[in-house]
């Protein structure tokens, strides 16, 4: 029997490899995007103009070889601009919205530090590849659980208050009168603070089984005085106190990271009034997996694999309905706890927001 070797296009592999070389750049810049961000480089940069490495350092109170290595791998990045004239660097303003300023909806250097905390658990993950068993969220690096904050921060700021609670019916005027929430999987709270503080005649408490991410949030929450109307309890999904007691139930980005969703659905069921709602936040994903081939789906599914998809397999039922579910497996999550009601009620850059009712 003859075996027949596929024809190589060697113009696909050099571009391939092309391809790949940017990848590794980008890789090990991950962990120079975390540097600029601890020591303050991008921030020391923005509004600066032109500086020169010894300026930079001098600033950050960094040393000057390995500022100097450091700009000019932002500069071959093209985050930064180089003028070899004068031999200065400049973080363009648009550039600084993203990689200096906290506030800003486009603020990414929590991206950076997630993905770099990730990474961490690589080796328990490929163990886990072999063994099958689950990675819990709280064995990760605590980057992870601060990074993750800083990765959904900026969206939540710029969305939550302004289009995702208006987009879900009657639940902005409850929120006004006086509403009871529970913010279901909060992590460090950032969800729950922002809401607490829209809505200062509503009650908030954040629930999550991670007692450090909430520890963290408790101190927030006190460092913005609002320890009283926000609490933070450690409690899991399928088990947050208050039946028939809320007129909000909140998950974001948490429901795909349980293992038993439907579990956790039906306690959230249980736990709203008869005309409360459920607002399920999840990443942004097509129903089917040619939907995902893309820049935002790749960025999901490889934290899936390390973060979302081990998660859920480290507990109860371990469905790993992964970062990618879409649709069609959120709704039949929602219907198999007995909610009779399921609309898409808005969309974000890399978020779906569904309203689940009774
Ligand atoms: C991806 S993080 C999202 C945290 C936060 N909601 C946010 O958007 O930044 C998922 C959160 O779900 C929590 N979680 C996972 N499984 C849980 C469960 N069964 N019960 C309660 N919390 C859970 C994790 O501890 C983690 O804080």
């Amino acid at each position: 029997m003859s075996v027949e070797t596929a024809a190589i296009d060697e113009a696909k592999v050099h571009a391939f490899v092309g391809q790949l070389i940017g990848e590794l750049g980008a890789t090990v810049n991950a962990g120079l995007v975390v540097i600029g961000d601890r020591l303050g480089l991008y921030k020391a940069m923005a509004g600066a103009g032109p500086i020169s490495t010894a300026e930079l350092a001098e600033r950050t109170g960094t040393t000057e070889r390995y500022v100097r290595e450091w700009l000019n791998a932002q500069a071959a990045g093209g985050y930064v601009e180089y003028d070899p004239s004068t031999q200065r660097y400049t973080l363009p303003a648009e550039h600084a919205l993203a990689l200096a300023n906290e506030a800003s909806p486009a603020f990414a250097c929590g991206w950076f530090q997630l993905a770099t905390s990730t990474l961490r658990s690589e080796p328990e993950i490929r163990e886990a590849f072999r063994s099958g068993a689950g990675f819990g969220w709280h064995e990760h690096d605590p980057g992870v659980h601060e990074g993750c904050a800083r990765f959904f921060g900026p969206t939540y700021d710029a969305s939550i208050v302004s289009s995702w609670l208006p987009a879900l019916d009657g639940v902005v005027d409850k929120l006004e009168a006086g509403a009871e929430v529970a913010d279901v999987g909060c992590g460090l709270g950032r969800s729950t603070l922002l809401m607490a503080k829209a809505y200062p005649r509503s009650r908030f408490t954040g629930f999550d089984y991670h007692p450090d991410s909430l520890a963290l949030a408790r101190r927030q929450a006190e460092a913005a005085g609002m320890g009283d109307r926000v609490k933070f309890e450690v409690a899991p999904a399928k088990g947050f106190p208050g039946p028939a007691a809320y007129d909000l139930v909140t998950t974001f980005d948490s429901l795909h990271d349980m293992g038993d969703p439907v579990g956790a659905a039906r306690h959230v069921r249980e736990t709203l009034k008869p005309d409360g709602t459920w607002m399920v936040v999840e990443p942004l994903a097509g129903d089917k997996v040619e939907d995902n081939l893309n820049p935002i789906g790749r960025a999901y599914y490889s934290f899936s694999n390390f973060l979302c998809t081990p998660s859920s397999l480290a507990q109860e039922v371990g469905l790993a309905l992964g970062a990618q579910a879409g649709e069609p497996r959120i709704r039949d999550v929602a219907t198999a706890a007995g909610f009779t009601r399921f609309r898409r009620a808005t969309e974000g850059m890399i978020h779906l927001v569904y309203e689940v009712r009774p």
